[in-house]
């Protein structure tokens, strides 16, 4: 009997220890983690607090590089800080009027004076140096020559007549012998050679063998971007980006936007990404250029610890990603799968397919609000935010001071501010206006939707909060 009752007691030592231990080592990794959050170390952050973060920003958006998913980021942070995002006038569609030269004459008088602007246009430095704070940081995104320009061969094969001339729709063909359809003066033109270089506002029909032009070219590039992001590396550019911005990591969460269905992309036979390469060599050397320094900055910034906030910024998209689609990763649907009109993306043409996403009909209404501007295309949210804005500059018109608006002065930051941001707790929905709290708390499955007090701009309305 008291060996029996000897043996129970030890038993339940045992299960004790393991527990106490278990739960020592649990409390411990995150605790680690929480101290590796940021780079450099948690102390040196502490130390120097709580840093604003920056909300003037230009972010040149290029096409079929998931810039689409950084408006959509771009998008939902203004509306949440009650920023103010310039948009395109009526008669210019969701784009700038591209793809002329940018020009303020494009932006909606109502969206003035701007914190940011992101939708297509053509790069016109002098004109968004006129028109955005002095302060303003300049970022873009770069594809790689290869694989974007198979993109851009699909997903405008209808629209772009160099595209639409070559026989079988055959990507082959046009690198083949690429000057027999292309046409340099045709509307759509920029589709089809050196687009990067083109949305950037240079030249893309100087000569492969100018390579003067192009080395002036990412020079004149590097002047004015502070970051110039590669979509192969996305979160990792993130990364950089929000040490840029002295963001917080719910600020840099996403969903991907706007891509194609698997069917409707093509692998590149051998020898074609030389090709490709070959004809968009001004877009080639930006590339390189850029994907070099990149690694650079992420280098300066500690690779170990930028692994680390990537797998952090991949934990709290996962939890994104329950709290939004019912504990599982959305499916992707096509448009016609699609039941809410507004999510569902735009399609180029009957024979591909952009795919969106649905919401579950079973999630609760506060997360259906959030969740939604993560999902929602740039055809739907460019009107809603309009709309809003419109609404605010309403209410706000009477005692809104005057914004001088011709600072010729630029601060570009080139060299790469170290962030001195305390990770925040992500507060839940219904707690939006929550306390600012320097400890992180990995048990909230709801993605934040705090407001940051250290946003510069004293706004005392948010109407986006839930
Ligand atoms: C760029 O904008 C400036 C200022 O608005 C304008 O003077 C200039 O002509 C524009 N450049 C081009 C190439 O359109
Ligand atoms: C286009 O396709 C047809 C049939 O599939 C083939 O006979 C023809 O040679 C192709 N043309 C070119 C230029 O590849
Ligand atoms: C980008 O640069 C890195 C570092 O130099 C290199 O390892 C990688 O292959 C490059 N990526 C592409 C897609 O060229
Ligand atoms: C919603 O429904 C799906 C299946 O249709 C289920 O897996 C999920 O748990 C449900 N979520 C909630 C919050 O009820
Ligand atoms: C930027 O503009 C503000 C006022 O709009 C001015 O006070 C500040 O000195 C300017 N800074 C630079 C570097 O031009």
């Amino acid at each position: 009997m008291s060996w029996l009752k000897m043996s129970q007691k030890k038993i339940f030592l045992v299960l004790l220890f393991i527990c106490t231990v278990s739960l020592l080592l649990h409390n411990f990794s995150w605790t680690i983690e929480d101290l590796h959050l940021g780079c450099p170390t948690l102390h040196a952050r502490l130390a120097s607090g709580l840093k604003p973060k920056h909300t003037n920003i230009v972010f040149l958006k290029t096409h079929k590089t998931a810039s689409s998913t950084m408006q959509n980021m771009l998008f939902r942070f203004a509306e949440l800080n009650n920023l103010m995002m310039a948009l395109p006038k009526p008669n210019c569609g969701h784009q700038f009027c591209y793809p002329q030269f940018f020009s303020s004459h494009f932006v909606h008088p109502h969206t003035l004076p701007p914190n940011m602007i992101t939708s297509h246009m053509r790069f016109n430095k002098t004109a968004l140096q006129h028109l955005m704070p002095n302060n303003t940081i300049y970022i873009t995104i770069l594809r790689e020559p290869a694989s974007m320009f198979e993109s851009l061969f699909t997903y405008y094969s209808h629209h772009c007549e160099s595209f639409r001339r070559v026989p079988n729709g055959s990507l082959e063909a046009f690198l083949a012998d690429p000057l027999r359809y292309y046409r340099p003066e045709e509307m759509y033109s920029m589709y089809a050679h050196n687009t990067l270089t083109f949305d950037l506002g240079g030249n893309k029909d100087r000569p492969k063998r100018d390579v003067a032009y192009a080395q002036a070219f990412v020079a004149e590039v590097e002047r004015v971007f502070s970051l110039v992001m590669i979509s192969e590396y996305f979160d990792e550019s993130l990364v950089l980006l929000r040490h840029l911005l002295s963001w917080d990591l719910e600020d840099i969460l996403y969903v991907k936007l706007n891509m194609r269905m698997e069917s409707s992309k093509k692998s590149l036979s051998p020898g074609l990404p030389e090709k490709i390469r070959d004809w968009n060599s001004i877009d080639a050397h930006l590339y390189d250029y850029f994907n070099a320094s990149l690694w650079v900055k992420l280098s300066e910034l500690g690779l170990d610890c930028v692994a680390k906030e990537v797998h952090l910024l991949q934990q709290a998209q996962e939890r994104l990603m329950k709290s939004c689609f019912g504990g599982q990763t959305p499916l992707q649907l096509s448009a016609s799968e699609i039941k809410n009109k507004e999510l569902r993306p735009w399609q180029p043409s009957e024979k591909v397919g952009i795919v969106g996403y649905d919401l579950p009909s079973n999630i609760s209404q506060e997360a259906k609000e959030l969740c939604l501007k993560y999902i929602m295309p740039e055809i739907s949210y460019t009107p809603k935010l309009l709309q809003s804005q419109l609404l605010r500059h309403r209410l706000s018109f009477q005692n809104r001071t005057p914004h001088k608006l011709n600072n010729a002065q630029q601060t570009i930051h080139t060299t790469l501010p170290r962030h001195t941001q305390v990770p925040r707790n992500l507060p839940l929905p219904s707690n939006a206006q929550g306390p600012t709290s320097t400890s992180k708390s990995k048990s909230t499955s709801k993605p934040g939707v705090g407001i940051s007090k250290s946003v510069h701009q004293s706004s005392n309305t948010n109407a986006f909060q839930i």
